[in-house]
């Protein structure tokens, strides 16, 4: 383990007590220059470690450390077990293979920096460390496949729920995958899953949900700057807040999974949605783009548009009389 990962667990166990630069040089039998710039590191990650003289150097309560321990001490759903990576290439990527090795449904995986960070349609997902919340979490619904976008979501619904409750700020999701908040992506939600090709029935799904807790402005990659934005902000941000975020998701997302059948998932969802009432456009395959306003959502999450279709001839004069509500799956 480096000494950056040691000092950190030290600092953590010890929190919000002065440990002098000498006690923790001895304890990782590292010189006090090393332990001074394990600790740079550590600030520039995000971490609030107070330094001072004749003292020594504390982590301050505040501070907004990633371990499994402080997680599941916020969770309150049973069954759940979580298990905390400081570096990991995608919290999904190695959860599936777990998965098809057998882990069973609750286990969770949490990181503090991805690597190789997944997003939809094979992008990537800009993951560093000390101001994201990278997580997934495995279920085995048994259901169809489905059933696997009513899973992302209620998983969209659950993030939106737990940052809200956390900042008092409102959250949106735009259909189905991302949360918004003042117009700013803060959160996207990658569903992978396996089918049993014989019943059509789901292995297992992974949900994968990636927070932009607090990055510094200016720090996103240049094509985000102005897509991307953070949940939270210096006012907002509570102390532990990525443990008690983390917590917060879990807990909401299997209260839902756990009552598929209450209705409340998709009434929540329903008050969040980004494109109700919305112009959209519809793009199908070698057509051109059809113009629509989204008017409602069916419980599959698809969307209901009027649009003037016969058969391919979609949005075409000669068919202006057969207006209909078309449904647009996710
Ligand atoms: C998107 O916005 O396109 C979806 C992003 C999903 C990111 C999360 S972070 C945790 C999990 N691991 C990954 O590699 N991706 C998901």
């Amino acid at each position: 383990m480096s000494t950056k990962k040691q000092l950190l667990q030290i600092l953590s166990e010890n929190e919000n007590r002065f440990l002098s630069g000498s006690e923790l040089a001895a304890r990782l039998a590292v010189s006090r220059t090393a332990v001074w710039k394990a600790i740079g590191q550590l600030r520039k990650e995000g971490y609030r470690i107070s330094s001072v003289q004749n003292k020594g150097h504390c982590l301050t309560s505040g501070s907004d450390v990633l371990t499994a321990a402080g997680v599941e001490n916020y969770l309150k759903t049973p069954g759940i077990s979580v298990r905390y990576y400081r570096e990991i290439s995608s919290t999904n990527t190695v959860l599936k293979t777990m998965a098809a090795e057998g882990a069973r449904e609750g286990l969770v995986l949490i990181a503090e920096e991805q690597t190789g960070g997944k997003g939809r349609m094979g992008r990537r997902f800009y993951s560093p460390p000390g101001s994201g919340l990278y997580m997934s979490i495995l279920l085995r619904p048994g259901t169809e496949a489905s059933r696997s976008t009513g899973i992302t979501a209620c998983a969209a619904v659950a993030v939106a729920l737990a940052i809200e409750e956390l900042s008092g700020r409102p959250a949106n999701i735009k259909w189905v995958n991302d949360i918004y908040m003042d117009k700013r992506k803060v959160c996207g939600i990658l569903t992978e899953a396996s089918v049993d090709c014989e019943s059509g029935l789901l292995n297992y799904a992974v949900v994968g949900i990636g927070i932009n807790t607090l990055v510094p402005a200016g720090d996103f990659p240049q094509e985000l700057q102005t897509i991307a934005g953070s949940a939270f902000s210096a006012e907002t941000a509570v102390p532990h807040l990525r443990c008690r975020l983390a917590a917060a998701v879990i807990d909401n997302l299997m209260t839902f999974y756990q009552n598929p059948d209450s209705g409340n998932c998709f009434e929540e969802y329903k008050k969040r949605s980004f494109l109700l009432g919305k112009p959209v456009r519809i793009h199908r395959p070698d057509q051109e783009a059809i113009p629509a306003t989204a008017i409602d959502l069916d419980r599959e999450y698809a969307l209901m548009l009027p649009v003037i279709c016969l058969g391919n001839l979609c949005g075409s004069w000669l068919t202006a009389w057969l207006e209909s509500l078309t449904r647009v799956g996710p």
